[in-house]
């Protein structure tokens, strides 16, 4: 399960993150840690985000589903802390009180069936970006409160394609690679870079990408899915020893669900299982098994962005802390500072005030989980 302390350190960060998007920064002086999903179309990406939820609810269907960025901050909640006031569970059997979104477009709304969290991202999507495969820039922000997961910022992004299909614009390779670009440059930005087992590794689009904007593999992750599509007798065990295409970070196997599994709705909590007794009845995995799978890349995912976060946060500071004498001397100019309410203060406040605990908080709980194997 989650460690509290993990989930209030990233919790610090989301709030951030949503300060910065409500008073409109453009995330060019100010880049917060996050974690980012990169790879070919049809690699299995939404695959991998709805397996570390444990929620489905993500768009599906052939050429590019994901066309804007999902900034999806996972935050973990113990069970029995929700009011459940208003909850209307009359649409959705499935509904839990414990488990909800929130998007950042939608305030005070909480979804609590996870369909219609799939119709609105649908739906914001064609109202920004319109009903043909065109792409936007512009992320949709939503936030998953349950008991159920690590507390976590995933970014998904379109995949990379590159024939245009349809009636997409002609240099569709280039906007896609333009965009994830910008997000995964950042040298706050993890880059999760999904891969098909049953594909060759030397030729993986995400790799390749992450390879660009990280050539030393500091803050690129490895993920191989469609371990169970390999041909028999295969396995990937040459790569995550790293003797193909060292990461510094390491590579991680999983089982998402194929293709008629979601045909036949198969329940994320049974393949979840069926992941697992694969990896451990497997003759290449069983010796490696805890290594293996959603549950390990979750935590695996949420202890990087912690230490991630401790690396980067003195220098947020800084950059936030100038960025308000600026705005302060500007504002000063014009016949008035800034008071003590103001959003800009708050969050320096918060960050300054969390910078002194932190070294010492984190320090002493390093060692629970391996960042390599
Ligand atoms: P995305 O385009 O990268 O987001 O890929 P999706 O998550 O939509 O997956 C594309 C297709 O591959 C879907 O039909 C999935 O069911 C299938 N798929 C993804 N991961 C796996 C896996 O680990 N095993 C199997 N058998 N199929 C998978
Ligand atoms: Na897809
Ligand atoms: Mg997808």
């Amino acid at each position: 399960a989650s460690s509290g302390l993990g989930t209030e350190i990233v919790g610090v960060v989301n709030k951030l993150q949503d300060v910065f998007t409500s008073i409109g920064s453009t995330g060019s002086s100010i880049d917060l840690p996050q974690i980012c999903v990169l790879g070919s179309q049809s690699s299995g990406k939404s695959s991998v985000l709805e397996n570390i939820v444990g929620r489905d609810f993500l768009p599906r269907g052939t050429g590019i589903v994901t066309r804007r960025p999902l900034v999806l901050q996972l935050i973990n909640r113990p069970a029995g802390s929700n009011q459940a006031n208003g909850v209307d569970k009359s649409s959705d059997k499935a509904a839990n009180a414990d488990e909800w979104g929130e998007f950042l477009h939608l305030p005070n709304q909480k979804f609590h069936d996870f369909n219609k969290i799939r119709d609105e991202i649908v739906r914001d999507t064609e109202a920004k970006t319109g009903k043909n495969a065109g792409i936007s820039p512009q992320p949709i922000n939503l936030r998953i409160y349950s008991p159920n997961v690590l507390t976590l910022t995933l970014v998904d992004l379109p995949g990379l394609t590159k024939v245009p299909v349809g009636d997409q614009p002609r240099d569709i390779e280039k906007q896609i690679r333009d965009m994830l670009l910008k997000y995964i440059s950042k040298p706050s930005c993890i880059v999760l870079a999904v891969t098909a087992a049953n594909t060759d590794l030397a030729n993986s689009d995400g790799l390749k990408m992450a390879r660009e904007v990280d050539p030393d593999g500091t803050r690129t992750i490895g993920v191989l899915t469609k371990v169970d599509l390999m041909d028999k007798g295969t396995d990937v065990v040459d790569i995550l020893a790293g003797r193909i295409i060292p990461l510094r970070l390491g590579y991680v196997p999983v089982v998402n669900r194929g293709q008629r599994d979601i045909e036949t709705n198969k329940a994320i909590s049974a393949a979840l299982e069926a992941e697992r007794d694969f990896f451990e009845n497997h003759p290449s995995y069983k010796s490696k098994a805890q290594f293996c799978g959603t549950p390990f890349l979750a935590r695996k995912l949420n202890m990087i962005l912690m230490h991630h976060i401790r690396s980067t946060l003195p220098d947020i500071k800084a950059r936030i802390s100038s960025n308000l004498q600026k705005f302060n001397a500007e504002l000063q100019s014009l016949g008035g500072a800034l008071g003590e309410g103001n959003s800009g203060n708050i969050v320096l406040s918060v960050i300054t005030e969390f910078c002194s605990e932190f070294r010492t908080t984190i320090d002493g709980n390093t060692n629970d989980l391996p960042l390599n194997e």
